[in-house]
């Protein structure tokens, strides 16, 4: 059976008339105000503001900015970092939440996302934290409806809020963006966590090279943004930056490339003694999941330069401001 086409599909089911394309409704065709689709049209001073929002946000100390406010949590894709910080973040704000995971729910009978956001909007979601596969997922849920959409990732295109906590980190350790030497070394191509960094670190006058074999950074990389460099040497890419961010061989997007994950191991994994040529006071980033023995050794991990589980602590204020913002409680 062939599905009714739009129009008249919507008029079919009244129930949702909120979403329903109207004057009144803001959702029509822009993200409701509070959407975090992405870094690339954020303006600089959007970024400040949520990075001296999530300063202000402490994760043991509850503050019920968001009470009563439900969340839900719609996850196409596997995460643990992203999901838990999130929904602490939530949590610790008050925040009603609910895990939509697409096994288990009505995604594994077919139902379509726009339809699965109608649902979750009938059931009383207040905003949707979301993570997809495709890229642009979350924009197509933004423009049906009239509640905040958060982009935790979409395919290989954004991860925003991880680009927020990354900078958040940065600006831990070192006073200012402003100049500093950044260094993006593994799957660059498939990783939407580095194209949200460059968006992001670009804005504020941070210097990026990329560095991998051509798989993973090709030449069109650095079209991205204006001023990075591509480079296929780690010891070139790596002498006398700043700070160092690792990224997983995403092994489950590969679509059948051939690539030796020894070869990569021996030209591209971070190691001390590649560590020694970066600057002494160089932060070691990375997303996580982290592969010890690919893209990094245990000791580089591990060792003092690695700021990797600060980053993930960060992940919980990062997203308590995101979520705040998103529900107008920027306070
Ligand atoms: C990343 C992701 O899923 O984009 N992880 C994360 O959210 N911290 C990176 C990865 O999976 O390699």
């Amino acid at each position: 059976m062939q599905p009714p086409s739009t129009p008249a599909y919507h008029a079919a089911f009244p129930v949702y008339p909120k979403n329903k394309p109207s004057k009144n409704n803001p959702a029509k065709n822009h993200p409701v105000r509070g959407s975090l689709l992405g870094i690339e049209h954020l303006e600089a001073y959007e970024i400040l503001a949520l990075l001296q929002l999530a300063r202000r946000m402490n994760p043991v100390k509850a503050r019920p900015l968001l009470r009563n406010k439900r969340i839900v949590f719609l996850f196409y894709e596997a995460s643990t970092r992203t999901r838990t910080s999130f929904e602490f973040a939530a949590k610790s704000l008050g925040a009603i939440t609910t895990l939509v995971h697409a096994s288990g729910s009505s995604i594994e009978k077919g139902e379509s996302i726009i339809d699965t956001g109608y649902t979750l909007r009938a059931v009383g979601a207040d905003c949707i934290v979301m993570r997809h596969p495709s890229a642009g997922a979350p924009h197509l849920m933004a423009r049906h409806l009239d509640i905040p959409i958060i982009n935790a990732g979409d395919g290989m295109h954004e991860h925003p809020s991880q680009a927020l906590l990354d900078a958040f980190t940065i600006l831990k350790h070192k006073k200012s963006l402003k100049g500093l030497q950044a260094t993006i070394i593994g799957d660059v191509f498939h990783s939407r966590v580095a194209r949200s960094a460059c968006h992001l670190l670009t804005k504020f006058g941070v210097k990026i090279t990329l560095c991998g074999p051509p798989e993973f950074v090709p030449e069109v990389a650095a079209t991205l943004v204006p001023g990075l460099r591509v480079t296929r040497h780690l010891e070139d890419a790596i002498r006398g930056t700043d700070v160092i961010m690792l990224l997983r061989v995403q092994t489950e997007r590969l679509a059948g490339q051939k690539i030796s994950l020894q070869d990569y191991v021996s030209r591209y994994q971070m190691t001390a003694a590649h560590l020694k040529l970066a600057r002494r006071d160089a932060l070691v980033m990375h997303p996580g999941p982290i592969i010890r023995g690919l893209e990094l050794t245990a000791d580089v991990a591990d060792g003092p330069q690695s700021v990797i589980v600060d980053e993930v602590h960060n992940g919980v204020p990062m997203r308590m401001a995101i979520l705040a913002r998103a529900l107008g409680r920027a306070k």
